[in-house]
């Protein structure tokens, strides 16, 4: 596990997006594993960029997220397809149909998971995987406890997420206690990992997940196990190390 320890979250972004940047010009093709929250805006915002100067172009590229808030379709403004068509896909020159996000209107969760593995192996695998992290260690929906070889399944949030993720949701509104996340073991899976962590209330979950123990308890800490990790970490989540 490589770390980075950077001045600010705006450098945390700037390497990312040159990692990113250096993947697609490598493989034009190529298959990235995508994350919603905060922390991965500002990178968004700069493939954006890149993509609009005609630096990087996604024409070739498929997109898989990790996960999605099961219950909610993907036309609900609180969706993570929702988020990442808002944030990401309309502003770059990607074919839509080559994005995937796991589908929280499923009738079936249980085959929409086994499907979502399918469809990944069938591009080839995830080159690279980003991930941002919960204050309790959790990537994707992969709460603690997630079994570290865990594959795309639903995973009832704890009421510690449900109570970090309400800010995105109104009083009135009904906020989902479920979701439909890749696992630890598809994560583990992609070639290459980079998780972003920005803020002193990431700085326990980064402890935890690079000093460890290898744990199910902090779900990051598998990454400890996966041969090409960068954690890309600004001083603040830097600051238990
Ligand atoms: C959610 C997402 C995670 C994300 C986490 C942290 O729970 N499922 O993928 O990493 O939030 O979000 P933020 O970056 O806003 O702190």
């Amino acid at each position: 596990m490589k770390v980075v320890i950077l001045e600010n979250p705006e450098a945390v972004a700037a390497y990312g997006t040159e990692m990113f940047k250096s993947q697609l010009k490598s493989k034009p093709d190529s298959v990235l594993g995508l994350a919603t929250g905060s922390t991965p805006l500002a990178l968004y915002q700069q493939l954006i960029s890149a993509n609009k100067n005609r630096e990087i172009s996604f024409k070739e590229v498929s997109t898989f997220n990790l996960d999605e808030y099961l219950g909610l379709a993907g036309d609900h403004p609180q969706s993570y397809r929702h988020f990442m068509n808002d944030n990401l896909f309309r502003h770059i020159d990607i074919n839509i149909d080559n994005t995937h996000v796991p589908d929280g209107a499923a009738e079936d969760p249980l085959s929409a998971g086994n499907n979502y593995e399918q469809l990944i192996k069938a591009k080839g695998g995830i080159d690279i995987q980003l991930l941002g992290i919960g204050r309790n260690g959790h990537v994707g929906f992969n709460e603690p406890s997630s079994c570290l070889a865990s594959r795309t399944r639903v995973k009832t949030l704890t009421q510690a997420t449900i109570d970090d993720n309400a800010r995105f949701f109104s009083a009135d509104e009904y906020q989902p206690h479920l979701s439909i996340t890749m696992g630890i073991g598809t994560i583990m899976e992609s070639k290459h990992v980079i998780l972003l962590a920005t803020g002193a209330s990431k700085a326990e979950a980064i402890k935890a997940t690079v000093e460890g123990p290898l744990s199910a308890s902090c779900p990051a800490s598998a990454l400890q196990m996966h041969l090409s990790t960068t954690l890309i970490i600004d001083d603040a989540a830097a600051t238990q190390l």
